[in-house]
């Protein structure tokens, strides 16, 4: 197995997930439409990648990544130009793009897709975005669109630039949402659909009140690999890199990181190689193990993935809410767990008037993308790695609840 720390992963660089994949796939194969969920950084792109490779030749596999639209037009410009690469679908989606016809065949796909977007209006795209589903659904080979980074776009329909939710930005993200559905529901078993995201949709639409959007699709969670699993994963990584690692390393490796979260164990991985490799080291063990956690894991390198995770709050939750998740999460690190109390204690402390229902709605989506995870009437962190991360990085300046004096 070859390691991988950045962007998707399919072929020799995917690991395991045998049993979710042949599910997925089962799904496919019965034209069920899926929500893909599952935290950040688990593999939900790599899984998807890596089931369109599986599928060559069964299925038309169509990858559009919503990441940079910005309109409903765009994600339909997207959608097709994913058609590029299969002649009988392209021939029929080009003929709608003036401009297209003549030199298309010397345009990048860049070029093609600038060109697809100028060719969409406010006015147009649900009549061409319904003729691109009529021309997926004629297909002879039968299709699946995997729309990643959905709930983005989603987000900024909503949210604009200012994160706030206005009637007319939340009847644009009806629309969108409302033109898939009806999609969805009208090529049932002849276009499947599968949406996913680092960001989680269900959220963001319930903040909306637009929820029945998307009852249409089935929910999939990915979540983290067993500890069998990640050992396995760690055992195939050193015998292809010639890293001496004893199964005793492997365990200390694995109790370190706590969640099995793939992206997670290919970072450790990478940090103690490069480490035996820089330091000349002739063995590996559980100090080694101790040190690459404290200072490459909980430095810098651990501090660009959490500024990922920090964008990515700002993303869904808008400057200012962004600053009570960020004293949530760090009274959770620091404290070890949040309370209910505690929780309503920060809230008061932030929002001028107090909203329970804003609250409720942070720890909401908290909980749903993987940050915290509820048991009884606390959270903690779902992962003891991103609890680490999170205690190194903010408790510098932050007072805990329990050194607080609590007003009466
Ligand atoms: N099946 C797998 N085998 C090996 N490594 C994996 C696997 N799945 C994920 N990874 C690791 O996790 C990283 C992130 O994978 P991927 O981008 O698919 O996750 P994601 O869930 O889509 O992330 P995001 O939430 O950022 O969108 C990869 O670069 C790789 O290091
Ligand atoms: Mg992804």
């Amino acid at each position: 197995m070859k390691r991988a720390t950045s962007g998707w992963v399919t072929g020799d660089r995917f690991w395991n997930r045998t049993h979710e994949m042949e599910l997925f796939l089962d799904y496919l194969r019965d034209g069920t439409n899926l929500l893909l969920t599952g935290q950040r950084r688990i593999g939900k792109t790599s899984l998807l990648r890596e089931a369109a490779r599986r599928l060559d030749g069964e299925f038309i596999c169509l990858q559009v990544d919503l990441q940079g639209a910005e309109s409903s037009q765009d994600a339909v410009a997207e959608l097709s130009a994913a058609t590029h690469s299969y002649t009988p679908l392209w021939e029929r989606v080009k003929s709608w793009a003036s401009g297209l016809t003549e030199r298309v065949s010397e345009m990048s796909i860049h070029e093609i897709k600038v060109v697809l977007r100028a060719a969409l209006t406010e006015g147009d795209w649900r009549e061409k975005g319904d003729r691109l589903f009529s021309v997926l659904a004629e297909s002879k080979q039968p299709v699946a669109v995997f729309f990643d980074e959905l709930p983005i776009l989603v987000n900024r329909l909503l949210k604009g630039e200012d994160y706030t939710i206005t009637p007319q930005r939340r009847r644009q993200a009806d629309q969108f949402l409302s033109w898939l559905r009806q999609n969805c529901q009208r090529y049932q078993g002849r276009v499947r659909v599968v949406v996913t995201g680092s960001i989680g949709l269900e959220p963001i639409v319930r903040q909306a009140g637009l929820s029945a959007t998307v009852n249409h699709l089935k929910s999939f969670e990915l979540p983290p690999w067993d500890r069998e699993t990640a050992a396995g994963c760690l055992r195939a990584l050193a015998s292809e890199y010639a890293l001496p690692i004893t199964e005793a390393v492997i365990d200390a490796m694995l109790d370190e990181v706590g969640v099995f979260i793939p992206h997670h164990v290919q970072v450790f991985f990478e940090n103690v190689h490069e480490t035996y490799r820089l330091r000349k080291l002739t063995a590996i063990t559980a100090s080694t193990v101790k040190y690459v956690y404290k200072h490459k894991m909980l430095g810098a390198r651990g501090h660009a993935e959490l500024s990922h995770l920090e964008e990515r709050l700002k993303m869904v939750l808008g400057v200012h809410l962004q600053g009570l998740a960020i004293e949530l999460l760090t009274e959770a690190a620091v404290a070890g767990h949040l309370s209910g109390d505690g929780a309503v204690y920060l809230a008061k402390d932030y929002l001028d008037p107090y909203d329970p229902s804003i609250l409720r709605e942070i720890l909401d989506i908290l909980d749903h993308d993987g940050y915290l995870e509820r048991r009884g009437d606390r959270y903690t962190f779902a992962s003891k790695l991103q609890r680490d991360w999170w205690k190194s990085r903010f408790q510098f300046l932050y007072q805990p609840l329990s050194e607080r004096r609590r007003p009466r």
